[in-house]
C-alpha cells in the first residue's frame, strides 16, 4: 500500500506532459444515472470475430504466401462458411518508416502484392481477401516501437535503417498510420498491442545502446502502481478516434492487447471490440489455463461488440497438435464457451483434417456465434474441475464440463446448474459426439482427463417468466465495478510458460480485476448470501456501483437486495437504487449487513436501459459486497 502510494504519482509524472493531457475528465459522480450503455458500441463485433491470425503459427515469419495459403485452406475446407473471415497480419510486416513524411513502409520481399507503381501499399492484398470474401486485419503497437524490437530481438523480419526509421508503431503517428491502414490500403481491422509503452525506458539496454529512443514506459505488467492507467486510457482513446475518422462506415474491429494489464480486464470493454485479459497462450496445457482462467470469471465485462480476448487458439501445435484432440477440443470448446475470438492460429497449409474438423464443429461454433451474447458463467468449481453454463438465444443451454486435470473425474450435472427445473426431463445433445440423451434432477457422466464435455441442453426454467441477469451477462455491464484499488486476481493459474522454464520466481497473481462484479457469486468468488439468505442466481458487485441492463421486451425488474453477509463490516449502510433510462424507479433505505434482503421492483415496461447502482453512506473506503439477489427481468 506505502508502496503504491509512493510510486503512483511518480509514473504519473512520467506521463503527465503530453499523454495525460487528453485523459478525460472525470464525471462529477460516477454513480448518477446517464441513461446510456457505456461500453465499447462503435466498429463491428456484435457476435466475436472469427478467423486467422499469423502469430502463432509463424511469429515475425510472416509472408504473403503463407497469408494466402491460410486464406485458400480457410476457403476450400468449408471453414469460411461457418463463419472464419477475418485474415489477420500479426507483426513483422514493416520495413520501415520513412522519416521524410512518416509514411509506413512495406516488407515488398515478403508480400511481393504490395510492390506497386509509387509507394508501397497493402491495397492488392485487401483487394483480393475482399475478393474472396475475407475481411483483413493489420497489427501495429501504442508506442513509438513494437514487440519484436522488445522481445524477439535476432528476428530476421525486424524493421529495418536508422532509429528514427524503426520507430513503426502509433506514437506521434496515430492518426496518420490509422488512415493509411484503412482509408488507404483497406484494412478492416487492427490489433494495437502495448510493447512500446511498456519496453523501452531510459534504462533498458535496447535503449542505452543506441538501438532505440526511450519512452517513458506507463505499463508494467507486472506492477499496477507502474501502470500509469489514464495515460494508456488516453492512447486508446486516440486510437478510437481516428478508428472513427476514417471509418465513416463504422465497419471496423479494434483488438486491444495489452495482455491483462493495467486493469484493463476492467475498463478495455470501454475502449475496443476485443481486449486481452492476459500474455500470451503458448501450446501448453498449463498456459492455455492461464489464459482461460483470465477471461472465465469474467462474463459481466464481455458484451456484443466488447468481448474478453483470452489470446488467440493454438490449436495445431505442442499440446494441442493432431497427437491432442482431447486436448484440442477442450481449447476449442471453452473458447467457445467464454464468446472469445475465434482466431486460428495454425499454419492451415499443413494442418490435418481432424483439427480442422475441430476449427468446423458448427454447433459448437454457434455457441460462440449465438445471437444473446452472454459469455458462459461458472456455475461449479472445485478440485481442477468446472461447469460453465452459457444461456442461449432460444432459451437452450449450452454446458460445459471441463476436467483441468489428469485423473478422470465423476461428475453429477444438476438441473439446478443450469437453472431448470429438476422435475420436468431434460434433453441433451453432445456437441462432440452427437450422442442425444436426457436426464431429470441429475446425471452422473465421466469426464477423462483434459476433457471438456459439452451439451445443448433443453429443459423447463425455473425461472419460468423471465431471465436472471446472470443468465444474460451480455446485457449487464458493470461501468462501475466499485473497485477502489485494484488488485490482482489469485484465482488465476499461473503456469511455467515455456519461454521462462522455472527461471526467476515463478509467476504471481498479476492480473488485476479481483473484486470485479461476478454473476452468481460475490466479487470475492463466495456464495452470495444475506442475513443467512442464500442466492443461487443474482450479481455479486461491491458498494459504490453502477451496472448499467439493456432490457429487451421484459416489463418488470425484481431483486431481493442488501449487503452481503461477507462484508467484513457491519457498520456501513448502503443504499440501493433502480433507474429506468436515467430516471429513479425505487430505492431502498440504508441496509446494513445482518439486515434482511429488500425486495426491489418496478415496471420497466419500455425502458431500454435500466441502471442499478449500490451507494455506501458517507465516505468509505472499505470494499462492501453487497448482492442483488435472485435479480431478474420479466416478461
Ligand atoms: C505480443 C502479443 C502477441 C503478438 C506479439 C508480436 O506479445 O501479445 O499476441 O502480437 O506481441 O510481437
Amino acid at each position: 500500500m506505502t508502496l503504491r502510494r509512493f510510486l503512483l504519482p511518480l509514473a504519473a509524472l512520467c506521463a503527465s506532459t503530453s499523454l495525460s493531457a487528453q485523459t478525460p475528465a472525470a464525471p462529477a459522480d460516477p454513480l448518477a444515472p446517464t441513461g446510456r450503455w457505456s461500453a465499447y458500441q462503435a466498429g463491428s463485433a456484435q457476435l466475436p470475430p472469427m478467423g486467422w491470425n499469423s502469430w502463432n503459427a509463424f511469429f515475425t515469419h510472416i509472408d504473403e504466401a503463407k497469408l494466402m495459403g491460410a486464406a485458400q485452406r480457410i476457403r476450400d475446407s468449408g471453414l469460411a462458411q461457418k463463419g472464419y473471415r477475418f485474415i489477420n497480419i500479426d507483426d513483422g510486416w514493416w520495413l520501415k518508416r520513412r522519416t521524410s513524411d512518416g509514411r509506413l513502409m512495406i516488407r515488398t520481399d515478403q508480400f511481393p502484392s504490395a510492390k506497386v507503381k509509387g509507394d508501397p501499399s497493402f491495397r492488392p492484398l485487401t483487394d483480393k481477401l475482399h475478393a474472396m470474401g475475407f475481411k483483413a486485419g493489420i497489427y501495429s503497437d501504442l508506442g513509438r516501437n513494437i514487440c519484436s524490437q522488445a522481445y524477439a530481438d535476432g528476428s530476421e523480419q525486424l524493421p529495418q535503417g536508422s532509429a528514427a526509421e524503426r520507430e513503426v508503431g502509433l506514437y506521434g503517428h496515430t492518426d496518420q498510420d490509422i488512415r493509411l491502414f484503412f482509408a488507404d490500403w483497406g484494412f478492416d481491422a487492427i490489433k494495437v498491442d502495448g510493447c512500446g509503452i511498456r519496453a523501452y525506458s531510459a534504462d533498458a539496454d535496447r535503449v542505452k545502446s543506441g538501438q532505440y529512443r526511450a519512452l517513458p514506459p506507463i505499463l508494467d505488467p507486472l506492477s499496477l502502481s507502474r501502470s500509469n492507467i489514464p495515460a494508456v486510457k488516453a492512447l486508446f482513446a486516440e486510437v478510437n478516434q481516428s478508428l472513427a475518422r476514417h471509418n465513416p462506415d463504422g465497419d471496423y474491429m479494434l483488438s486491444l492487447c495489452i495482455w491483462g494489464s493495467a486493469n484493463v480486464r476492467s475498463w478495455g470493454k470501454d475502449f475496443g471490440n476485443i481486449s486481452r485479459t492476459s500474455d500470451d497462450i503458448a501450446p501448453e496445457w498449463g498456459r492455455m489455463l492461464t489464459t482461460y482462467d483470465s477471461s472465465a470469471r469474467r462474463a459481466l465485462y464481455a458484451h456484443p461488440g466488447s468481448w474478453n480476448d483470452p489470446d488467440m487458439l493454438f490449436i495445431g501445435k505442442g499440446d494441442f497438435d493432431a497427437g491432442h484432440l482431447t486436448e484440442a477440443k477442450s481449447h476449442f470448446s471453452l473458447w467457445a464457451m467464454m464468446n472469445a475470438p475465434l482466431l486460428i492460429g495454425a499454419d492451415l497449409r499443413t494442418t490435418p483434417q481432424p483439427l480442422i474438423d475441430i476449427f468446423g464443429n458448427a454447433d459448437i461454433i454457434a455457441l460462440n456465434q449465438d445471437a444473446a451474447g452472454n459469455q458462459a458463467v461458472m456455475a461449479f468449481d472445485a478440485d481442477g474441475f468446472q461447469i460453465l453454463v452459457k444461456t442461449l438465444a432460444n432459451g437452450d443451454k449450452a454446458v460445459a464440463l471441463f476436467n483441468r486435470g489428469l485423473a478422470p473425474v465423476d461428475a453429477t450435472l444438476t438441473a439446478e446448474h443450469l437453472k431448470f427445473r429438476a422435475d420436468r426431463p431434460i434433453a441433451l445433445a453432445n456437441l462432440w459426439s452427437g450422442e442425444k440423451s436426457s436426464f431429470t434432477k441429475d446425471m452422473k457422466l465421466r469426464v477423462a482427463p483434459r476433457e471438456t464435455v459439452v451439451f445443448r441442453a433443453k429443459g423447463e426454467r425455473s425461472l419460468a417468466e423471465g431471465l436472471y441477469l446472470s443468465e444474460q451477462p451480455g446485457m449487464v455491464n458493470p461501468a462501475v465495478d466499485g473497485v477502489v484499488q485494484p488488485e490482482p486476481d489469485p484465482m488465476i493459474y499461473r503456469s511455467i510458460p515455456g519461454w521462462r522454464g522455472t527461471k526467476g520466481i515463478g509467476e504471481r497473481p498479476m492480473y488485476a480485476g479481483w473484486g470485479g462484479a461476478m454473476a452468481d457469486f460475490t466479487p470475492y468468488n463466495q456464495p452470495l448470501v444475506i442475513a443467512g439468505k442464500g442466492f443461487t442466481s443474482g450479481i455479486g458487485i461491491l458498494a459504490n456501483s453502477r451496472m448499467e441492463v439493456r432490457n429487451r421486451g421484459f416489463a418488470r425488474f425484481t431483486a431481493q437486495v442488501g449487503v452481503d453477509d461477507s462484508a467484513l463490516t457491519a457498520d456501513q449502510p448502503v443504499r440501493f437504487f433502480l433507474y429506468g433510462d436515467g430516471r429513479p424507479l425505487a430505492s431502498t433505505p440504508p441496509l446494513r449487513r445482518g439486515q434482511p434482503a429488500q425486495p426491489l421492483a418496478a415496471d420497466v415496461k419500455g425502458v431500454k436501459l435500466l441502471e442499478l447502482v449500490a451507494r455506501a453512506d458517507g465516505v468509505t473506503t472499505n470494499a462492501v459486497p453487497v448482492t442483488w439477489g435472485d435479480a431478474a427481468l420479466l416478461r
